[in-house]
């Protein structure tokens, strides 16, 4: 038997199991979703999003990727959060990292990697701006735990430059934005920043758009007419 094969039989045998318990479980699970949550975490296969929080399938909207990067060219991840943001309103964007992440690690280094050179860059850069702060860590563990730390916190900041967060933001009390680690060692996540609804102190000035709330936009249309 091929090993592929065995996800196949625990599949037949996860869905058996849920009839056991809720015969109606897939006639409810296939109406629609609702969730709460946008996760955007990293691709790593030991930090699956709905096992580490215990959530069940329609709970987690989920994008994952090298590194957990939010980059305002990436057509994938900008389309994954305005159809979370605008179409499920989730309240929460959690943007998960975690110690000993691969994508961190080789963005420390110099050595070259071909293609992913381009995606790592973005964290280089990020080691460029906190370079006073990494250089001073003396051993490289924690210095490395500290640079995916920012990583996050970059990530989140990101999050908030984007005019479909700002626009949620302005017409309405959601999402609040998260940045998370966690750690391989402990199965914990660590809670690294949480930026609340509409706190534009988070990022700097240059960032703001000016996006009228609706309430107000609604007013100056009428007063066009
Ligand atoms: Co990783």
């Amino acid at each position: 038997m091929h090993t592929y094969q065995k996800l196949l039989l625990t599949n037949k045998a996860w869905a058996a199991q849920k009839l056991r318990v809720d015969p109606n479980y897939f006639n409810e699970l296939s109406k629609d979703q609702t969730p709460d949550y946008l996760w955007i975490g990293c691709s790593d296969s030991r930090v699956p999003a709905d096992q580490v929080t215990g959530t069940q399938p329609g709970e987690i909207f989920v994008h994952r990727n090298v590194a957990n990067l939010v980059l305002h060219t990436d057509m994938n991840l900008l389309s994954v959060l305005q159809y979370a943001v605008e179409v499920l309103k989730v309240k929460h964007i959690l943007v998960v990292g975690h110690y000993n992440c691969g994508g961190v690690k080789a963005a420390m280094s110099n050595e070259d990697f071909g293609l992913i050179n381009k995606w790592l860059r973005n964290i280089k850069d990020i080691y460029e701006k906190h370079e006073d702060e990494l250089n001073g860590i003396s051993d490289e563990t924690l210095r490395f735990n500290r640079l995916v730390e920012l990583n996050v916190i970059e990530q989140v900041k990101n999050l908030a430059k984007t005019t479909i967060v700002q626009k949620a933001w302005a017409n309405g009390e959601y999402p609040y934005l998260h940045g998370w680690v966690f750690d391989l060692h402990t199965g914990l996540i660590n809670q690294i920043i949480e930026v609340e609804s509409g706190d534009l102190n988070t990022i700097n000035p240059i960032h703001r758009f000016n996006i009228p709330d609706k309430k107000t936009a609604d007013l100056e249309n009428l007063m066009k007419d």
